[in-house]
């Protein structure tokens, strides 16, 4: 009731509710957040509980199913899922003829659309079954375009198995590291935490492009785009930079005065949604940053310096901003950890998209699913009154 009176209170103030902030556009059955309590949950699970316990495969299953797999469902939709990893020849060709200087979110957003080339049949939108064999399909297709991309090689996992996909995954961007047991634990957690966030703006996008019947590739093509924004999921590159900006723990306090005295954002901090400390953040900062810079004892210098400043530059903006209810976000701690796996900070938001996808295409199933009504909201005109040409005689 709370929130319906700030809702309330905003129309009357401004006469439009800004960024939507607040406002209930669908129902949806697939993730929860309780805000003030700091909870994230899938289908009624804990995040911490999914990436603790779970597998890529079966928090795929969950989202895109409702439910838990059972084993044998397990291992029939990891086959499914890399049985259906090969890109066309044609596909593949395309995407390493791209200008490697795009930006990996944006190839991977043109490449999704290239894929609705080679599925004639994905106009029709109404059959259950049909759009749950496109997601699988879509989801297994994600990390082949990305290592396509990266290796600049059609053929670039030829002769190799893989028995999960959080495997062959990290294959594409670590092939040392996915014959880590370890590594690959911490990325398939990594990726479980970014799986589903609710009505966050690239889902929104989903649904709202869904919502005029467009194909599963136009709608998560549209997703991708709106991940690789700054306020997004691109913060996470960002953070990376910054803190490779700021360069000493003793820059911290002054780095953090200018921005605020400039009125800039410190990225990988605030969210529209926690008046806490985000879940997902938490999870990274207390279970997974500690086994790669506590328990290692050959931990890079220079990784190890972005780590002593992230720590400081934590504890100064929680000071800080001590009055505002702004805490670090998920991208604030996943930045170390990918670069602690020597992945390429060009292809960060890439990580968030490939467990992203599995969220995204759980909306678009389930917005097919419900009674369909086109997104179409109301504008605010703010613009002149109705005008004329006013043309001299010749
Ligand atoms: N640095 C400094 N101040 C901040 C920050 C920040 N990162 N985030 C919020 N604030 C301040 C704002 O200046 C504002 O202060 P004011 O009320 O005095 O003007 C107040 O907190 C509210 O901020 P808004 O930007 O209005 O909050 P909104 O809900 O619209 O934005 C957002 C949320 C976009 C995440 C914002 O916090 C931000 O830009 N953060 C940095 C980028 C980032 O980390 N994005 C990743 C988000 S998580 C995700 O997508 C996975």
């Amino acid at each position: 009731e709370k929130k319906y009176l700030q809702l309330i209170t905003t129309l009357l103030e401004k006469g439009y509710f800004p960024g939507l902030e607040g406002v209930p556009v669908a129902k949806s059955s697939i993730s929860n957040i309780d805000g003030d309590k700091g909870l994230l949950t899938f289908r009624g699970y804990p995040v911490q509980e999914l990436a603790k316990h779970g597998s890529y495969e079966e928090i795929c299953f969950l989202l895109l199913k409702g439910d838990l797999p059972l084993l044998e469902e397990r291992i029939e939709l990891t086959e499914d899922l890399l049985d259906h990893k090969e890109l066309d020849d044609s596909i593949a060709e395309t995407i390493v003829s791209m200008d490697d200087d795009l930006h990996p979110m944006h190839m991977l957003s043109s490449s999704i659309l290239q894929l609705q080339s080679a599925d004639a049949g994905c106009f029709n939108v109404e059959n259950y079954q049909h759009n749950l064999n496109r997601a699988v399909q879509l989801i297994a297709k994600f990390p082949t375009i990305l290592g396509t991309y990266r290796k600049q090689d059609p053929n670039f996992a030829e002769g190799e198995t893989f028995d999960s996909l959080a495997r062959y995954i990290l294959y594409c961007f670590n092939e040392e590291l996915a014959k880590q047991e370890k590594w690959i634990n911490i990325f398939e957690q990594l990726l479980i935490l970014h799986v589903d966030h609710t009505m966050n703006n690239s889902t929104f996008s989903v649904r709202a492009v869904g919502s005029s019947k467009a194909s599963i590739y136009a709608s998560i093509a549209t997703a991708v785009n709106s991940l690789s924004g700054p306020l997004h999921g691109g913060a996470n590159e960002r953070v990376i930079k910054m803190l490779e900006e700021i360069g000493d723990p003793e820059n911290v306090e002054a780095y953090l005065e200018e921005k605020i005295n400039n009125k800039e954002k410190i990225m990988g901090i605030g969210h529209r949604v926690y008046q806490t400390y985000d879940p997902r953040a938490l999870y990274l900062k207390e279970n997974i940053i500690p086994r790669i810079f506590n328990e290692q004892s050959d931990v890079d210098p220079e990784l190890d310096n972005l780590y002593q400043i992230a720590k400081k530059l934590e504890k100064t903006a929680l000071d800080k901003f001590a009055d505002k209810d702004i805490y670090p976000n998920v991208d604030f701690w996943s930045g170390l950890v990918m670069r602690a796996m020597d992945i390429e900070p060009k292809y960060f938001t890439t990580i968030f998209a490939l467990g992203r996808v599995i969220g995204w295409t759980s909306h678009w199933v389930e917005n097919m699913e419900v009674k369909n009504k086109i997104y179409r909201p109301k504008q605010l005109y703010d613009g002149f009154n109705t005008r004329h040409i006013i043309r001299e005689e010749k």
